[in-house]
């Protein structure tokens, strides 16, 4: 048997959530408990720490794997469309509803209905949601009928749930309602230990099985590093590090871990002052304006993100938009994956 742990296999089967430590073989383990059961379940953990996954693997583990697991990002929908989406419209239910369209609890039915960033759901639509939970059953939009749907639901959340419910901005009945069971996941800063084995992993799935290795110096830094956006973070380090190298390993230059510690760093005083990655003066003309604007907008929104540590809430708060606005923004250029 191989020792080096880059090597070692989970030892149960069909799961994508990978690593050895003590934290995730305990997640692993609940997984496969609490698969089985219909209860909704609720996981917690930092940005990219795998809770996608998570639910992807609860899902594949349930009896419902056959039918489909559709996730959401509660976080991206704009407020007006969120009813229509989730539950479907009839025909002309409202301007542009030229045919009718089922929601997201009739794409789940039968299988798993996975709801990301649910703290951000506006408190009309936390109201409804809970209703169709509830009740187990939807009425489209403009509709007369409730058809009945049999889900299950799997929530996320990076935000302090309980937080927001005392703050007033999340319904403890809806709530109580989502986390019957909980499902933690560790920062990956918590299980050190399975760093080696994810990076060879991640490098593969780049790079094939003659993936370029880390050089010991490089592993080393990486096990040192403290990774505010967890396993996410160590794929973009890494799928940079492949662009960049040059040589047969990666070498701790090519992580360029010092970079993104300087850029958690700025002085907030001046958030976004120093114009790095930013046209000096405007470009010649002719121009395309709105491929320009959109540069100029992706620029900005990566290095707010970058400075506030992957923190969404901060990063908004450095651009002065809402958190809703910088949720819709990064979808719409399509960096929604980018921490
Ligand atoms: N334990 C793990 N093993 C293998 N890959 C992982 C693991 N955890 C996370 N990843 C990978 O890291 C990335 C981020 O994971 P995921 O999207 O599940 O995180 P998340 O917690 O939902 O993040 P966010 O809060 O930003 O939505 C994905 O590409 C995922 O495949
Ligand atoms: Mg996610």
């Amino acid at each position: 048997m191989p020792t080096d742990p880059a090597f070692a296999l989970p030892t149960e089967p069909g799961f994508r959530l990978l690593g050895e430590s003590a934290a995730i073989r305990s997640v692993r383990d609940q997984i496969a408990r609490i698969a089985c059961s219909d209860a909704p379940i609720a996981i917690h953990g930092e940005s990219g720490s795998g809770k996608e996954l998570a639910a992807r693997d609860l899902h594949q583990h349930s009896r419902r794997a056959v039918h489909p697991f559709i996730a959401v990002n509660c976080g991206a929908i704009p407020e007006a469309l969120m009813e229509s989406e989730f539950f479907g419209h009839r025909r002309g239910a409202f301007t542009g509803a030229y045919e009718e369209r089922g929601g997201f609890f009739e794409a789940a039915h039968r299988g798993t209905l996975f709801l990301d960033e649910v703290a951000e759901l506006p408190p009309a639509m936390q109201v409804k949601l809970l209703r169709a939970i509830q009740e187990r059953r939807v009425r489209k939009l403009g509709g007369q009928r409730e058809e009945a749907v049999d889900v299950r639901i799997i929530s996320a959340t990076n935000r302090d749930l309980a937080e927001a419910v005392r703050c007033g901005e999340f319904r403890q009945d809806l709530y109580y309602r989502l986390q019957v069971i909980e499902l933690r996941l560790p920062a990956l800063r918590e299980r050190r230990d399975d760093i080696a084995l994810l990076a060879r992993a991640i490098l593969t799935r780049l790079a094939g099985e003659s993936a370029p290795q880390l050089a010991p110096e490089a592993l080393q830094r990486l096990c040192a590093h403290d990774f505010p956006g967890n396993v996410r973070e160590l794929e973009n380090i890494l799928e940079r590090a492949l662009a960049l190298a040059t040589g047969a390993e990666l070498q701790p230059e090519d992580l360029l871990l010092e970079a993104i510690a300087a850029a958690g760093q700025r002085d907030p005083a001046s958030p976004l002052a120093d114009g790095e990655g930013m046209p000096a003066r405007p470009p010649a003309l002719p121009l395309s304006l709105p491929a320009h604007l959109r540069e100029i907008e992706s620029a900005l929104l990566v290095r707010a993100l970058r400075q506030s540590r992957f923190n969404r809430s901060r990063a908004a708060a450095l651009l002065g938009i809402s958190l809703r606005q910088l949720r819709y923004r990064l979808q719409r250029l399509a960096l929604h994956d980018i921490d």
